[in-house]
């Protein structure tokens, strides 16, 4: 049976993608800042592990607690939406913290196992924002596109041990509590700078009329899938009707 390590499965992509990995029969250790056992079924193939991925501590005990693990999802993350003069360096140092760096940690907090196996496969979960540009997206999308760029150098250097990585690029979802979080943290932080007030009422007011397919945390978690146990698939995998049409 082979072991899934998902980051950030309290809710949205990562609990579906514990949930599908559960119902293929794979071992999940589902991790959860705040650990609720009640949130996947009951079943002797899921362990919930606290996990903070901000933190070197928490990972390093996350990482020993859950074993021998195949694959590696970093689905943890955080967004915001502002223009950069809206955007405090702490709030964009949060950002990088999660995103990136959270990322960062858990690989190589992973490694040492997958190379003394010859074998483990990371899944990068980053956004198509990376792949078309929208306005007041500039730090959400730098902490993202940082970690497809990383990735890409990363897997040259972690070939020759047999260790394989990908990168699930999701599009816009707005079923998940990622957008009101992010719009809480706006509002925690003083909204949109006068300047940008009409501009930025004009970008959100496209984005909730837009009719265009969007993207269904199903998408997400059959794309990790697929990056999990289809070793043809490409690098990078576009997750949704939007990312996908973005990809063509
Ligand atoms: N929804 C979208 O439109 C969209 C589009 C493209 C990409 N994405 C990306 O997809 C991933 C999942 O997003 P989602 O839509 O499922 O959002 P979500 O429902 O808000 O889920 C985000 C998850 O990340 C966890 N998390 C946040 N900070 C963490 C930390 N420091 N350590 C560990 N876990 C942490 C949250 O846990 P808590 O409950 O503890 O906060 C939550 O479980 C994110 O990386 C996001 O950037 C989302």
């Amino acid at each position: 049976m082979k072991t899934v390590l998902i980051t950030g499965c309290s809710s949205g992509f990562g609990l579906d993608t514990a949930r599908l990995f559960l119902d293929r029969g794979w071992k999940v250790i589902a991790t959860m800042r705040s650990p609720r056992i009640d949130l996947l079924p009951v079943s002797d193939k899921l362990v919930v592990l606290p996990l903070d991925v901000t933190s070197d501590e928490s990972v390093r005990n996350a990482v020993e607690a859950a074993g021998p693990i195949d694959v590696l999802v970093n689905n943890a993350g955080i967004g915001w939406l502002n223009a950069l003069e809206g955007t405090p360096i702490d709030v964009a140092r949060s950002l990088f913290e999660t995103n990136t760096l959270g990322t960062m940690r858990m690989i190589s907090a992973v490694l040492p196992q997958f190379r003394g196996r010859k074998a483990g496969l990371v899944i990068n979960v980053t956004s198509s924002v990376t792949m078309k540009p929208l306005p007041l997206l500039s730090a959400y999308t730098a902490s993202k596109a940082a970690v497809n760029a990383f990735t890409d150098s990363l897997a040259l250097e972690l070939a020759p041990f047999g260790i394989s990585i990908r990168i699930v690029l999701p599009g816009a979802a707005p079923e998940t509590s990622f957008g009101s979080t992010a719009f809480s943290r706006l509002e925690e932080n003083g909204g949109f700078p006068a300047p940008y007030a009409e501009f930025a009422k004009g970008v959100i007011a496209a984005m909730r009329a837009s009719g265009a397919p969007k993207t269904c945390s199903s998408d997400v978690a059959e794309a990790v899938w697929r990056a999990a146990t289809d070793p043809s698939a490409p690098m990078r995998i576009p997750a949704g009707a939007d990312a996908v049409a973005l990809d063509r």
